[in-house]
């Protein structure tokens, strides 16, 4: 084990504690379906990353030192200078999440024919630029096993389709770091490579930022160039090469709420501007209230300094260590998150009882641990390999920031164990209501567990 939370307590939440025999109830009723739980039966909540972070004492008491305001609120101008000094994009709106800047800025730059290029768009961006009528092409950079910067674009790839699209048609968008490749970091010659190309062909190009400081250390960790680079340097690089970014700020922003439009394009600026008054509300508080815009600006400092991203990775990796002490199958290295091989885990169950799902089930009536198995699961059929990486086997488990303890990862370490040792035991699961959406199926295992 080799890190140490930099931190010590001082509010405490208790965990949830219901019994196995209540949990196995508790599943029974949610029609075998993890997402249905409420909260507070979930001991450990490993669905997402995102606005679950423990806030510092200083994120709280500059919440607590501000006063609210809804037309120049000092906030407004703490929240800006900071994302300036940051960033060096010298234009700054805020947004209250990070789907408001995407649903703005798609809506701002759609025009007919417009194709939106990306190593991987993230599921509210795509959506949100499809409805904006634009077409979002992938172009995610060739799985390298071990490789330590699988978020890559492919820019052969994308030279090949800017040539196909018509002048001005076309905007390209980099995920920071990339959730649809396993959560896998962008390395700084891909950033520059996409964006001397997308130069040479006069198209804008946007970082979805989310987790652009955990990109940063990554880079610092994985590329000797940057060793002894501080994570803020790097990550300054990497905004010099962009025209822009959006930001859910409950990620890497320490934040439970929050996020940012920032860009060095003063058109774009002003047409995001007028177009959020619709939507978010004034540009100088954008849906947030000025002691949100206290806690972002204080959060992003804090999510950048080299001591708190130590931390951050080394425990995402150090998990990734206990888990495959467990005999647990991930995807290495570790990313942003913990990418587990649920066919792998459970090799008894075909894959057309959804093996990611019924893991998923056994993890929390064994642990009381909710996770996310990833979007497509419902369209697995028996036409899949076994082997086949498509990631609908795959579950997810990530980690909040600053929330569970060392003692906390190796007891969920525990948990895959005995679930890997009684792994037999362990039913698949058939789709007893399909829906639309994973989130509202309700699910019935094989065999009574
Ligand atoms: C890569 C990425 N982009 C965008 C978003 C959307 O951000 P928000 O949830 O704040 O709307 C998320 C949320 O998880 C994300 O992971």
């Amino acid at each position: 084990m080799s890190f140490m939370e930099p931190f010590r307590i001082k509010m405490v939440e208790p965990l949830p504690n219901p019994t196995r025999e209540e949990r196995l109830k508790i599943l029974h009723e949610s029609g075998y379906n993890p997402f249905q739980i409420k909260d507070k039966y979930v001991i450990f909540d490993l669905w997402s990353d995102s606005g679950m972070a423990s806030m510092s004492q200083h994120q709280w008491a500059a919440m607590v030192d501000t006063s609210e305001g809804c037309i120049n609120p000092e906030s407004f101008d703490t929240f800006v200078d900071s994302i300036k000094r940051l960033t060096g994009f010298p234009y700054i709106l805020p947004v209250h999440q990070g789907r408001a800047a995407e649903h703005i800025l798609f809506s701002v730059l759609a025009r007919p024919g417009l194709t939106v290029f990306s190593n991987t768009m993230y599921i509210t961006g795509r959506t949100n630029a499809e409805l904006s009528g634009a077409i979002v092409v992938d172009v995610p950079c060739k799985q390298v096993v071990g490789g330590n910067f699988n978020g890559d674009l492919d820019c052969a790839r994308l030279q090949e389709e800017l040539r196909e699209v018509d002048a001005g048609k076309a905007i390209v968008i980099l995920t920071l770091t990339s959730n649809n490749q396993a959560g896998q970091p962008v390395s700084m010659a891909n950033i520059k490579h996409v964006s001397e190309i997308c130069k040479m062909h006069d198209t804008p190009l946007f970082m979805d930022g989310c987790r652009f400081a955990e990109n940063a250390y990554f880079i610092k960790t994985r590329n000797k160039v940057y060793q002894g680079v501080p994570a803020r340097d790097i990550a300054l690089e990497m905004f010099s090469y962009f025209d822009g970014m959006y930001m859910s700020a409950k990620k890497d922003g320490l934040c439970n709420i929050g996020g940012f439009f920032a860009t060095r394009l003063s058109d774009i600026y002003g047409k995001f501007k007028r177009r959020m008054i619709y939507i978010e509300g004034n540009s100088n508080h954008g849906g947030i209230s000025s002691r949100d815009m206290e806690a972002v600006a204080r959060g992003l400092r804090e999510g950048t300094d080299d001591g708190y991203l130590k931390y951050r990775i080394e425990s995402l990796s150090t998990f990734g260590d206990i888990l495959k002490k467990a005999g647990v199958p991930l995807v290495e290295p570790v990313g942003s998150a913990i990418y587990i091989n649920a066919a792998k885990c459970l090799p008894h169950i075909p894959t057309a009882q959804y093996p990611a799902w019924a893991l998923h089930c056994a993890l929390y009536v064994e642990g009381g641990i909710r996770c996310k198995h990833l979007h497509d699961v419902l369209k697995v059929d028996d036409t899949n390999e076994r082997e086949n990486p498509k990631q609908q086997h795959f579950i997810r488990l990530s980690l909040p920031r600053r929330m569970y303890t060392l003692s906390h990862l190796i007891h969920i370490g525990d948990v895959f164990k005995n679930i890997l040792g009684e792994r037999r035991s362990i039913s698949g699961v058939l789709i007893k209501c399909p829906s639309e959406h994973y989130f509202a199926a309700i699910m019935e295992p094989v065999r009574k567990c």
